[in-house]
């Protein structure tokens, strides 16, 4: 059976008579001269990928021997490429990028996979690969490619007994039990997935962080996890509990202006980086949620994340502190809290310190305009977070491409400095000229056979990726090479299901929240439609609270004649926003509490719109259904009926958040559902 094990890095035979023929032509045997563990990696990723691309050995060489052969290497390990003067061109592409070249070696045509340090060789030799996988031309190559974001991190949520918080693909993968002693192939096959679409960092544990983690027992699990993913330029980090020095130190405070929690620190992190050389720092939740913090001593965030920072700083660490703070002991709007805790803070923060904020000002909602911290701290490298788990958005069973939303997210436009101030120019620091850059991906990987439960999961991740690495790229474009690598080449495959991809975000968006509304899943599992909660524990929990519903009309007023959440974006931005007339439909009900019986762009009143969103939703679903249906013996069986199946589910929960939210939001607009959409059940 088939059941997605492999992810997109299938090296079937190519299908395409002619294409093949070429590719074989084309490809007589690898040349790698260096010798490294991740040149190694690189040789046998090449050698199993083009062997079985092309159904025939490819023989390995230390030097030329054939015309039509592939090099790989760097200058400075390899006589060959240092032959071709590419010094000019690969200057450009720093530590991570790669050439991959027509050229002309010692008389022989060659594929010249090329780069200035050995990772740079492994990622072009995923390019390369990608390319014959995608049955694109290999005979005229010149391509460039560098990451616009220096790191591009998987955050996992993984707690210490296995379990992941907002998992839906079973356990997690670091087996900390049989860590150190046992290597699962697992870890290298994650390893490969993530650096074949440019993934150098992975944060192994829980932002609700474990201080166990940070100890002995489990730093020497942690290094063998380090060992296993070096080769492949995967870079680990941990979370660290600001709790720490009381729990494990025995210290009577981990205030940070504390020079013995200072000293703490600054051992612990050398402890660390003794098992592992190349650790990448700490991930910070703090303040939030109940989690400790520099606030528990009266400090503010920068100061919690500078010490930290202080002590990884020695060794070329990095601090990625979170920006996902709110308390309901704050009256103000939820959604202005971060932005005023931080703003301020602006300027304060050491070198080696990112702010790490969440693609929306709430919480990973189906949609969110962009949030506004972002432009807002120009003196602050400031990260995005964006969750490739899909914790508001159907989790494990619901069909929804990702891409569309990160996308809209980073190409929204921040006005920080005028026209085209985008966010993914604040994030890729040339906004303000920031060298340290990052974006982190929430992962929605796990145990389960495939990865990610859902075998369209697959697809967000390696849209993540493919984004970190280059935010240009078109949805469009990820997922049909995505889907060309996981699946099939046959188009008649492929055109299909690649629309299907690019409108399953909104299709979503439509039966759950529509026109702007948010958070009204089912009370703190965010699993299944809950508008109505409203007495549970605290009212920034509640639905109520972010949809306001009532006789007269629906939707959180973020205006100056509400919250004036509003205000805390530039001015260009807040004109958009600003006047319900003007406001994109999308977004409206987030700003705006609007009249049950107002015009909508469509003509028809908005609680007609409404229903007409929900219905629509469905619709889509079954369109979805109907798509999919269509390709059935295009793929192997296995995964067919895993998408068909979720397919149903999909559909059945669709009608649930449409019939629950209507018949919900009728008691209040008490009106007619539209007489041409299908009555909810
Ligand atoms: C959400 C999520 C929590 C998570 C939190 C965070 O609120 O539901 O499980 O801990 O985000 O990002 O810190």
């Amino acid at each position: 059976g088939d059941d997605g094990y492999r992810l997109w890095q299938r090296y079937d035979k190519v299908q395409d008579a002619e294409k093949l023929k070429n590719y074989q032509q084309s490809v007589s045997e690898l040349v790698i001269e260096g010798n490294s563990p991740t040149l190694s990696v690189a040789q046998k990723e090449l050698t199993v990928g083009l062997t079985g691309l092309l159904g025939k050995a490819v023989p390995v060489s230390q030097r030329l021997t054939q015309q039509s052969a592939v090099v790989a290497g760097t200058p400075a390990n390899s006589a060959l490429i240092a032959s071709l003067n590419l010094a000019e061109r690969l200057n450009s592409l720093g530590d991570e990028g790669y050439l991959i070249l027509t050229a002309n070696t010692n008389g022989k045509k060659s594929t010249v996979i090329a780069a200035n340090t050995d990772i740079g060789v492994l990622y072009g030799s995923f390019h390369f690969l990608r390319l014959l996988q995608t049955q694109q031309s290999i005979s005229n190559l010149s391509i460039a490619s560098a990451p616009k974001i220096k790191h591009r991190v998987l955050n996992h949520w993984d707690n210490l007994d296995r379990t992941v918080e907002r998992g839906y693909a079973g356990f997690s993968l670091w087996d900390w039990h049989k860590l150190p002693d046992y290597i699962d192939q697992r870890y290298i096959d994650y390893a490969r997935a993530n650096a074949s679409i440019g993934i150098n960092g992975t944060v192994l544990t829980n932002v609700n962080a474990n201080a166990l983690v940070l100890t002995k027992e489990y730093l020497v699990k942690v290094a063998a996890l380090a060992d296993a993913f070096r080769p492949y330029g995967l870079r680990v980090y941990l979370t660290a509990r600001f709790s720490a020095p009381i729990e494990l130190g025995g210290l009577k405070t981990a205030d940070p202006l504390d020079p013995q929690v200072q000293a703490w620190w600054k051992d612990k992190t050398e402890e660390i980086y003794s098992y592992v050389p190349d650790f990448g720092g700490f991930l910070v939740k703090a303040n939030s949620e109940g989690q400790p913090g520099p606030q528990n001593y009266g400090r503010n965030h920068a100061d919690g994340a500078n010490m930290l920072a202080d002590a990884v700083a020695p060794r070329g660490g990095i601090v990625m502190w979170r920006a996902f703070v709110y308390d309901d002991k704050e009256p103000d709007d939820r959604a202005k809290q971060a932005y005023n805790e931080f703003k301020p803070l602006d300027g304060t923060f050491r070198k080696n310190v990112l702010v790490q904020v969440k693609n929306g000002a709430i919480d990973f909602q189906p949609r969110e305009p962009f949030h506004p911290l972002f432009g807002a701290m120009p003196q602050t490298p400031i990260m995005m977070e964006f969750q490739i788990t899909q914790e508001y958005l159907g989790q494990g069973t619901h069909l929804a491409y990702l891409s569309p939303l990160f996308k809209e997210v980073l190409t929204s436009d921040t006005y920080a400095k005028g026209k085209g101030s985008t966010v993914a120019k604040v994030i890729d620091g040339t906004l303000d000229n920031h060298t340290l850059t990052g974006i982190a991906g929430v992962s929605n990987i796990g145990n389960d056979r495939n990865w990610t439960g859902h075998q369209f999961g697959q697809a967000n991740w390696y849209s993540f990726g493919r984004l970190a690495w280059d935010h240009t790229l078109s949805s469009e474009a990820i997922a049909d090479e995505w889907l060309k690598m996981t699946f099939t080449n046959n188009n008649q495959f492929v055109a299909p299901v690649k629309n299907m991809m690019l409108g399953s975000h909104e299709a979503l968006v439509n039966y759950m929240t529509p026109l702007g509304l948010h958070h009204i899943m089912g009370w703190s599992h965010h699993y299944g439609p809950g508008p109505w909660i409203k007495d549970k524990h605290r009212a920034d929990w509640t639905s109520v609270y972010y949809h306001r519903a009532d006789e007269e009309g629906i939707g959180f007023d973020r205006t100056a004649t509400g919250s004036n959440a509003i205000a805390q974006y530039f001015p260009p931005v807040q004109k958009q926003f600003r006047v319900i007339k003007k406001c994109p439909e999308k977004y409206l009900l987030w700003f705006h509490h609007v009249k049950w019986n107002r015009k909508m762009d469509s003509g028809r009143i908005l609680w007609d719109e409404l229903c007409h969103r929900y219905s629509g939703g469905v619709d889509s679903v079954r369109q979805m259904q109907q798509t999919w249906n269509t390709v059935q013996g295009l793929i192997d069986q296995e995964r067919f009926d895993q998408v068909q199946s979720f397919l149903k589910i999909q559909e059945k929960e669709a009608k649930w958040w449409r019939d629950a939210c209507l018949l919900y939001f009728q008691t209040f607009s008490k009106r007619p559902i539209p007489q041409d959409l299908e009555k909810p059940a």
